[in-house]
């Protein structure tokens, strides 16, 4: 992303309460025009709540909504320059393909010539010239939300919203449309807020991805950032599977974890200070027993199409491991790990995601 982009959406101190619970706890978010930017987390955490906070539908109790500059708080959801498309699509169902992606301008009282134009545009846009004429009815799901995606684009918003637009389509379409969304941001040059609890959508799609838990935004970054570099457990286990271990620093680039210590890269952290480290399922290499830097017993082993998925048992903790070289269950394998490789957090403030069906989550303690 270029230096100089203006911000088009700064959201400052956002605070929502439905019935004395806080849904939101103080949002701090800033999206940059054309960026594509995704709110990632589980459900309930407040992605929707946070697009409806900039759509307009939902007005903070506390907190700043700022576009281009100025505060919008009090600019009703019609006059804002943004759209949303819903999981849900919500076609109008007495409609033809065309009309409905003609529906906005005719409300405004767009020129006729002028329609057909854009309309014609979005058509080649989402791929549906030679369906315009068809009842929104006899499309399928993915055909109808084409639909949903031109008619909401027909009026140039600034920031298109979508909340989890692509969840009701089976996988393959889901990645189709991943791919075709994404040149449609693209070509267009509009701002996306997507939302999804989809991490590989996620990654795959975003510029900047947002991971929120229980109303707070947890780390916000590129998807490398998010997935290198992840800022505490909760990031780590809900972006990937992996390996979180219970660690101690003993001193700036050497970490205990299980009782071996490892060369890390990390460094600012107190002696002997307790934190959380991550080694990625793929990162982790298979020696001959003497050759690894801690030994453990091949328990499991998974063909997963491209690798295998092997649980390498350690002294009770199971680590998880991908590796194109199979291993024989039972076999007495070594383990070693780059410096790099091991990534060291501040312990978490939140609660971790998923403790109890991980199979590589540590949780005792050294
Ligand atoms: N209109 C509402 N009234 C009361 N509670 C709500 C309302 N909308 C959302 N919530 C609650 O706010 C929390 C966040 O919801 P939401 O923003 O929809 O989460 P997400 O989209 O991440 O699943 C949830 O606990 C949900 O039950
Ligand atoms: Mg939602």
């Amino acid at each position: 992303m270029a230096e100089n982009q203006q911000n088009i959406i700064d959201l400052r101190n956002i605070v929502v309460t439905f019935d004395d619970e806080l849904v939101l706890k103080g949002i701090n978010l800033s999206i940059k025009d054309k960026e594509f930017v995704t709110l990632l987390g589980p459900s309930g955490c407040g992605k929707t709540t946070t697009l409806r906070i900039i759509a307009g539908f939902v007005t903070p109790d506390e907190g700043d909504v700022i576009f281009e500059g100025k505060r919008i708080n009090d600019v009703p959801p019609y006059k804002r320059q943004v759209n949303t498309i819903f999981q849900r699509y919500a076609l109008f169902p007495h409609l033809n393909v065309y009309e409905n992606i003609a529906f906005g301008l005719r409300i405004k009282k767009t020129p006729e010539k002028e329609i057909k134009q854009k309309v014609n545009e979005m058509l080649e846009l989402v791929n549906l010239r030679e369906f315009q004429k068809r009842n929104v009815n006899s499309l399928s799901g993915g055909q109808q939300q084409r639909v949903a995606i031109a008619r909401a684009l027909i009026n140039r918003p600034k920031v298109l919203l979508l909340d989890e637009p692509l969840a009701a389509l089976d996988l393959k379409l889901r990645k189709e449309m991943q791919i075709e969304l994404m040149k449609i941001q693209k070509s267009l040059g509009i701002t996306f807020v997507y939302v999804t609890h989809d991490q590989e959508e996620a990654l795959t799609m975003s510029d900047t991805v947002v991971v929120m838990n229980q109303g707070e935004i947890q780390q916000i970054g590129t998807p490398e950032d998010i997935y290198n570099e992840p800022k505490n457990a909760f990031v780590a286990d809900f972006i990937g599977e992996s390996n979180i271990f219970h660690g101690i620093m003993l001193e700036d680039k050497l970490v205990n974890i299980q009782n071996h210590v490892f060369r890390c890269v990390d460094t600012g952290f107190k002696h002997n200070e307790p934190i959380d480290a991550v080694i990625r399922p793929e990162d982790v290499r298979i020696h001959e027993p003497e050759e690894g830097d801690i030994t453990g017993r091949v328990e499991s082993v998974i063909f997963k199409g491209v690798h295998y998925e092997i649980v390498v048992n350690v002294n009770n903790f199971k680590w998880l491991i991908h590796t194109t070289k199979y291993q024989e269950p039972g076999d007495e394998v070594g383990l070693s790990v780059y410096p790099q490789d091991i990534h060291i957090m501040k312990k978490s403030r939140v609660k971790k995601y998923s403790d109890d069906d991980s199979p590589s989550i540590n949780e005792e303690e050294l």
